[in-house]
């Protein structure tokens, strides 16, 4: 078990960067961890190579640990839409997901329909995009089979209860979620879950290509493996005949991963469970806070939701639309990185966040026109 200051002394970026929704500078260990790797593929000794492949398990099982499963339900893949695209090509009957949702999940599902003619899309429209048990209990119909739903909306924050939409869904249902702004910063009921996918580029701050998809039981039954390569059956690689998908969720996999990426992600993981994922809920609960206070000593409306239980990582700030334009040029002009999207503003601290970025947050602030 690690503090959360050793945790804390893993972030060396420069002040300023309020961007980990969208990309997290790489953490001190993985950076370590990878040189160390890659040096070892240098010497072309078989223990060493060896050592790295046994990479692909370390990270698998990692990611089976902090979401509750084992190791053969998870998988590695290149990123979150790869892992996504494995779970929603294989469907079948009506896939319910909000229209509002990151392209991840609206293109997989069109591209499903278009592609393989047994999904048939069904889109809901909740007010501000947050996909709550009372949106979904409206949008089901009885041919509904599965929801599809980011635990953490990209835009707004919103942070899904996966237990409450279970129970609207019932069991015969999938849960399909996309992790990608909640896996290792939010204490999530993954058990209520059959799918989660999720990579390491932002909050793991483990770099691209470390992206992941865990399958439950459910999920495992209903899911076609549509996306299975020569890797993915039980006979390894087969010559002169197509043996039948892997009877596990290894079947959902077209190639070996990267290595290398197996590796940052391996050591991401291992430092979040070391420090635990609650103490990082925790200390970013009061960052957002922080931000949020800024946001209203400002007169900035904040779209993502007050409760701390319904938001995670960041705080989408909502301004008149005509302010959105200056109020971004006064975060770059002092140096603070953010994303400016839709007409929102996304401010995304860390563990790693100090004094400094949060001053420069509030000059930017104050330059910028007030009021919602
Ligand atoms: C919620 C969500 N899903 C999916 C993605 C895309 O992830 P990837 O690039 O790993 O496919 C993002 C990227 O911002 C995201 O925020």
């Amino acid at each position: 078990m690690s503090s959360i200051s050793d945790y804390r002394a893993t972030f060396t970026g420069e002040p300023g960067y309020l961007n980990f929704a969208a990309f997290g500078p790489l953490s001190a260990t993985v950076r370590d961890e990878v040189v160390a790797d890659v040096n070892m593929l240098g010497t072309g000794r078989a223990s060493s190579i060896d050592h790295v492949a046994g990479r692909v398990r370390e990270a698998r099982e990692a990611v089976a640990e902090l979401l509750g499963g084992v190791a053969d339900e998870v998988t590695l893949q290149p990123s979150t839409s790869y892992g996504m695209a494995q779970a929603v090509f294989g469907l079948e009957g009506g896939v319910l997901a909000s229209a509002a949702e990151f392209p991840t999940i609206p293109t997989l599902i069109v591209r499903a329909a278009e592609s393989f003619g047994r999904v048939t899309p069904q889109w809901m429209t909740p007010p501000s995009g947050f996909v709550t048990p009372e949106a979904v209990a409206d949008a089901l119909r009885d041919d509904t089979r599965a929801l599809v739903v980011s635990s953490v909306d990209s835009r707004t924050g919103f942070r899904a209860d996966l237990r409450a939409l279970r129970e609207v869904l019932g069991e015969d249902r999938l849960l399909i979620v996309d992790d990608t702004q909640g896996f290792g910063t939010i204490v999530a009921d993954y058990a209520a879950a059959d799918v989660v996918c999720g990579h390491g580029y932002k909050w793991l701050r483990a770099g691209r290509g470390t992206g992941f998809a865990w399958f439950g039981a459910r999920a495992r039954e209903v899911i076609r493996p549509v996306l299975s390569g020569h890797v993915a059956t039980e006979a390894g690689i087969a010559f002169d005949e197509v043996p039948p998908p892997h009877p596990t969720a290894q079947a959902y996999r077209l190639s070996e991963p990267d290595w290398l990426a197996a590796s940052r992600l391996a050591a991401a993981v291992s430092e979040v469970a070391a420090v635990g994922v609650a103490a990082i809920q925790d200390e970013l609960g009061s960052l957002t806070d922080r931000v949020i206070a800024l946001a209203d000593a400002h007169g900035m409306r904040v779209l993502t939701p007050r409760e701390p239980e319904r938001r995670a990582g960041f705080v989408a700030l909502a301004p008149r639309p005509e302010h959105v334009a200056p109020l971004a040029a006064a975060l770059a002009n002092r140096g603070v990185t953010v994303t400016s999207r839709s007409n929102l503003i996304r401010v995304a601290p860390h563990v790693g966040t100090d004094d400094e970025t949060f001053g420069m947050l509030a000059d930017a602030l104050a330059a910028a026109p007030r009021g919602a």
